[in-house]
C-alpha cells in the first residue's frame, strides 16, 4: 500500500484523530532485496573480461551490459556492488552468498595500475569506491591504502586556488576552466585520504570546493547548474550552462543528486552548518519537483513525457537517507527531518522499482538515462552506477532495521 492510498483512508477517519496521526511510513519494496540479485550479479562477475573491462551501461531494449576500458569513470561501480554484497551478505548472514568480497577483490586489479595515470580527470572520486570499501573491511591493506592517497593527489593537483576549486574536465584553452556539479561527489577520496596520511591540505581543497560550488552552481530555489566555468587566471565566472541536461538554466536530475548527496557528504565530514543547509535545500528542490509517478525525469524542465532517468532516483535515496541519519545526529536529534527525508528515500526507490525493476535484463533497473543530449541520445538503459546506489540504499536500510534481508 502507497501513501496516497492512506490519504484515501484517512479521509474516513474523523479530523482530531488526523491531526494527532502521524503518517505511516513507506515499506520497501521486495525487489529491493530479491533473490534474483544474486544471481544476475554473480554471473556478470564470473565472466570478468580478460583484459580488464567494466560494464557501465545496457543496451535498449534486452539489457546486455556494454563494456568500456578501466580509465572511463564508472569503472569502479561494479568491482564496489560487489563489495555492497559483501557487505549485505554480513547484514543477512543467514542467507547462503558466495564469496562477493573475494570477487570485489578481483574485479579491483584491473584499477590498481589507474592510480599512476596522470590523465585521469576528477573522477578519481568515483574509481576509489573499491579501494574504500576494501579498507572497511581491512582498514591495514597497504595496496587500497595506496590507491586512495595517489587518487587524492591527483585531484589535488586538479586544485586551483584563484579559483577554489578542483578542475572537472580539462579545456582545449587551459584558461577555460571547467566544474561540473558532479565533482561534489568525488571530494570524499580527499577526506578518505586525509583519514590515511594526515594530510589536512587535502581537506582545505575539498572544504573550499565546495564552498566555491555553493556561490556560483546553486539558483536562489536550490537547484543547480550542471557547468560553471570559470577563468582560471582570474577566477572570475565565464558562464554557467549545461552539458548533460536539456539547457543551460535547467536542472539536470542527476546533477541535483549528486549535489544532495555530496553536500550531506560534506556535512557529515566536517559538521559545518552551510553544507547542511545545501543539503536540504537541494533535497527539497529535488523532491518538490518530481512528476506524479515518483521517479524524476532526467531533466526536471525537458518536455513531457519524456525519459525518466533511475539512476538519478537512487543516488538521490541514497544522499536522502544520509541526510536522515545526519538529522538524527544533531543534538537534540531532529526526529521530523530524519524521518521525513528517510520517507522520501524509500519513496523514491520504490517508484523506482515500480517503473523498472527488470529481471530479465543484466542489470537490476532500466529505465536510466546516461546522457540525452549525446547523439544519438543514450536513454532508457540499465546503468551501473544506478544498480550501484540501489544496493547502496538496500543496505542503508538494512543497517538501520528499516528492512528484512527476504521480506515475505
Ligand atoms: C587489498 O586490496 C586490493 C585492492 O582493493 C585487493 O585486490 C587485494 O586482494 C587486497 N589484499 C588482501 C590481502 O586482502
Ligand atoms: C599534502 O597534499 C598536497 C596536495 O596533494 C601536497 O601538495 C602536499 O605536498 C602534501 N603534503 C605533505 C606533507 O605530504
Ligand atoms: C581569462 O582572462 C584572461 C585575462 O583577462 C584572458 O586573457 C583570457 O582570455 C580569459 N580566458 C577565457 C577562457 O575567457
Ligand atoms: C531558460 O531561459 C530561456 C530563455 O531565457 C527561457 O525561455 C526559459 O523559460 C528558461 N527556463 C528555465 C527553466 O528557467
Ligand atoms: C561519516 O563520516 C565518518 C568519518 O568522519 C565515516 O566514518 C562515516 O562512515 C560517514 N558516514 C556515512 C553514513 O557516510
Ligand atoms: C521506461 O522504459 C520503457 C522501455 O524499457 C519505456 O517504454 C518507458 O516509456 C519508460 N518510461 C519512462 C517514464 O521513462
Ligand atoms: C529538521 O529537519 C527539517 C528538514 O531538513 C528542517 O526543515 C528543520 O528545520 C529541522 N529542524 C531543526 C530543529 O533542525
Ligand atoms: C531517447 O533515445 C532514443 C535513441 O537514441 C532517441 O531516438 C529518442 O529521441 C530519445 N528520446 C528523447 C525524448 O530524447
Amino acid at each position: 500500500m502507497y501513501w496516497s492510498q492512506y490519504l484515501g483512508l484517512l479521509a474516513l477517519v474523523p479530523f482530531q484523530i488526523r491531526c494527532v496521526a502521524t503518517h505511516p511510513s513507506p515499506t520497501p519494496r521486495r525487489e529491493l532485496y530479491s533473490p534474483l540479485i544474486a544471481p544476475k550479479v554473480q554471473a556478470i562477475a564470473e565472466t570478468e573480461p580478460n583484459p580488464a573491462n567494466y560494464p557501465q551501461y545496457t543496451d535498449r531494449t534486452q539489457g546486455i551490459w556494454e563494456y568500456f576500458t578501466p580509465t572511463t569513470w564508472t569503472s569502479g561501480f561494479f568491482p564496489a556492488l560487489l563489495y555492497l554484497l559483501d557487505t549485505r551478505s554480513k547484514l543477512c548472514p543467514s542467507l547462503n552468498q558466495p564469496d562477493w568480497l573475494s570477487m570485489g577483490r578481483d574485479w579491483s586489479v584491473g584499477l590498481v595500475p589507474l592510480e599512476d595515470n596522470k590523465n585521469l580527470d576528477h573522477d578519481v572520486g568515483f574509481l576509489s569506491y573499491p579501494f574504500q570499501q576494501e579498507l572497511l573491511v581491512n582498514p591495514a591493506n597497504t595496496s587500497a591504502q595506496t590507491a586512495i592517497t595517489k587518487f587524492a593527489s591527483t585531484l589535488a593537483a586538479r586544485f586551483n586556488p584563484t579559483v577554489g576549486c578542483t578542475r572537472s574536465w580539462d579545456s582545449a584553452d587551459p584558461t577555460d576552466f571547467v566544474v561540473i556539479i558532479d565533482n561534489m561527489m568525488n571530494l570524499e577520496v580527499l577526506f578518505a585520504a586525509a583519514d590515511i596520511n594526515g594530510n589536512h591540505t587535502l581537506r582545505d581543497i575539498a572544504i573550499t570546493h565546495a564552498d566555491t560550488t555553493i556561490a556560483n552552481h546553486f539558483r536562489p530555489d536550490g537547484s543547480t547548474f550542471h557547468v560553471v566555468e570559470y577563468n582560471s587566471t582570474t577566477g572570475g565566472v565565464i558562464r554557467r550552462r549545461t552539458a548533460q541536461g536539456y539547457a543551460d538554466n535547467s536542472t539536470w536530475t542527476r546533477g541535483q543528486s549528486w549535489a544532495i548527496y555530496g553536500y550531506a557528504n560534506m556535512y557529515n565530514r566536517t559538521h559545518f552548518p552551510r553544507y547542511l543547509g545545501t543539503a536540504r535545500h537541494a533535497a527539497s528542490m529535488y523532491l518538490s519537483r518530481l512528476p506524479a509517478s515518483g521517479v524524476p525525469p532526467w531533466d526536471f524542465d525537458a518536455p513531457r513525457p519524456g525519459p525518466a532517468d533511475t539512476s538519478s532516483a537512487t543516488i538521490a535515496a541514497s544522499g536522502l537517507l544520509l541526510l536522515s541519519q545526519l538529522e538524527n545526529s544533531l543534538s537534540p536529534p531532529n526526529r521530523t527531518g530524519a524521518l521525513f527525508w528517510r520517507d522520501a528515500a524509500v519513496n523514491l526507490l520504490n517508484a523506482a522499482t515500480e517503473l523498472a525493476w527488470k529481471p530479465s535484463w543484466q542489470s537490476l533497473l532500466s529505465n536510466g538515462t546516461v546522457n540525452n543530449p549525446a547523439n544519438p541520445p543514450n536513454n532508457l538503459t540499465g546503468i551501473v552506477y544506478g544498480d550501484y546506489f540501489y544496493i547502496k540504499a538496500g543496505n542503508t536500510l538494512l543497517s538501520q532495521g528499516l528492512a528484512k534481508c527476504q521480506p515475505p
